[in-house]
């Protein structure tokens, strides 16, 4: 295989993994590492020989992922529970921005503070990212993370 098409399905399966990763949302879930992240920064053991109710914090600019170091420079790798995946929100029209994400997939034109109805999809394994500035983006684009971590708009 050349090196551009290894890279492609790497880039696929990246992709449909962190997809799926997406879809089952992984907030609060316990992984292999031990661990279950809250939110970017918080995360809680899953050993039955921690007391439980503990909540422990990544250091500053440190998010919680599924790796066996758990904290990870933000950025370096997605975390594993982002904080709009951890309170479900999606951006807003805040009269800062032309259009916003109201789903994975899809987005919005606003008017000011008003979210228009009109909805626009972006193209099969492409999801929304107004932040990139081209819209809908693949997920293995770099620097790219879910801006409307929900299945459809609301
Ligand atoms: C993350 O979760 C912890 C524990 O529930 C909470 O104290 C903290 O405020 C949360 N951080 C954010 C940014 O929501």
């Amino acid at each position: 295989m050349q090196q551009s098409q290894i890279l492609r399905n790497l880039c696929f399966f990246v992709a449909f993994s962190s997809m799926a990763v997406v879809v089952l949302g992984l907030c609060n879930n316990c992984q292999e590492n031990g661990v279950a992240c809250l939110n970017e920064t918080h995360y809680r053991f899953c050993s039955p020989n921690v007391a439980p109710n503990q909540i422990a914090r990544c250091s500053d600019g440190q998010v919680c992922t599924s790796l066996g170091i758990i904290c990870i420079e933000k950025g370096a790798y997605d975390p594993a529970c982002s904080d709009s995946a951890a309170d479900g929100s999606c951006p807003t029209c805040d009269g800062s921005s032309m259009f916003v994400c109201t789903s994975r997939t899809t987005f919005q034109m606003c008017d000011g503070s008003t979210l228009t109805s009109q909805v626009t999809k972006c193209k099969d394994n492409k999801i929304c990212s107004i932040k990139s500035g081209k819209y809908c983006v693949d997920l293995c684009e770099a620097g790219v993370s879910v801006e409307c971590d929900r299945e459809a708009p609301l």
